[in-house]
């Protein structure tokens, strides 16, 4: 399980990372001694029920939060949020509505240093092409669907050239059909771009068609199952070994939403 991607040389490694939210409870672990590596451009889909860390997984790695354990990126200690590391929402609210597209991805390239704005204009359309929308430099979020507005929160993400993305959950908010066109377009991007991505999902045929590898957690945050996905790109239901892959993640799902255990846990 998993070994394959479990190497020396991984891009990000994940550690002993606890951490730990105070509640009126007290004090609350989630993800208690949680370890995972992940290698160069792996484009690594996490699933898991709703409530077992996942959002809380990238917040840690994206250096928002605070915790125990250790995270390296491509061998350096993650303490802070850095432009290296960008995260990707679910919500189509991420945007600043008051400002047009090119604002909204030229700002932080802006902040990242780059001054000349011919310079800057040239990088925001060159994102906007990936996702497909050229043209729409000068449109507030308001006047886009919700679909255009998940792909200008991508093409800010390209825009930055980071080397890590983090994913939550990006396309869940949208119809079948936007969910697909966008997720073709994930596939052509990641093709051409050297980055690595973290991905989070609730959708397994999503992680089929654009993971490299899956990893599903338990409950309480524990790795289940993690596995390279083998399917060729793109993958599709009618091709060879999409049901055995499919119905072994369901399986693994299902078996964690029956027994609440986490004995068949694999560490990272
Ligand atoms: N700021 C916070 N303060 C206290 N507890 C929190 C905070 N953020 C998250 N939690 C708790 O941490 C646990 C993990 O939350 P997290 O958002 O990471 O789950 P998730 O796996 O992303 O769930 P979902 O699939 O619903 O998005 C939950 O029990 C949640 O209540
Ligand atoms: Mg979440």
């Amino acid at each position: 399980m998993g070994d394959e991607a479990v190497t020396e040389d991984a891009y990000l490694r994940i550690a002993h990372l606890t951490k730990e939210y105070d509640d009126e409870t007290g004090k609350r672990q989630i993800l208690k001694d949680f370890s995972l590596n992940v290698k160069k451009n792996e484009f690594l889909c996490i699933l898991g029920s709703s409530g077992c860390g996942k959002t809380t997984l990238l917040r840690c790695i994206a250096g928002f939060e605070n915790h125990t354990g250790e995270i390296y990126i491509n061998g350096k200690l993650k303490k802070s949020p850095g432009d290296d590391t960008i995260m990707v929402f679910q919500t189509f609210d991420q945007l600043f509505p008051w400002k047009t597209v090119e604002k909204n991805i030229g700002d932080p390239l802006k902040l990242k240093g780059i001054k000349d704005k011919e310079q800057r204009r040239q990088m925001i359309s060159e994102a906007l092409k990936k996702v497909r929308l050229s043209g729409y430099e000068n449109y507030y979020p308001h006047q886009l669907s919700g679909g255009m507005k998940q792909r200008v929160a991508i093409a800010k993400a390209l825009a930055l050239k980071p080397h890590l993305i983090l994913m939550d959950e990006p396309f869940a908010a949208l119809d079948a059909l936007t969910r697909r066109e966008i997720q073709n377009e994930m596939l052509d991007i990641v093709a051409q771009e050297d980055c690595t991505i973290l991905f989070v999902t609730h959708n397994i045929q999503e992680a089929l068609i654009l993971g490299t590898r899956s990893v599903i957690l338990s409950h309480s945050g524990k790795i289940i199952f993690d596995e390279i996905n083998h399917l060729p790109k793109p993958a599709t239901p009618n091709i060879p070994g999409w049901g055995e892959e499919w119905e072994k993640m369901r399986d693994a799902i299902y078996m964690r939403e029956e027994n609440k255990t986490d004995d068949i846990s694999a560490g990272g």
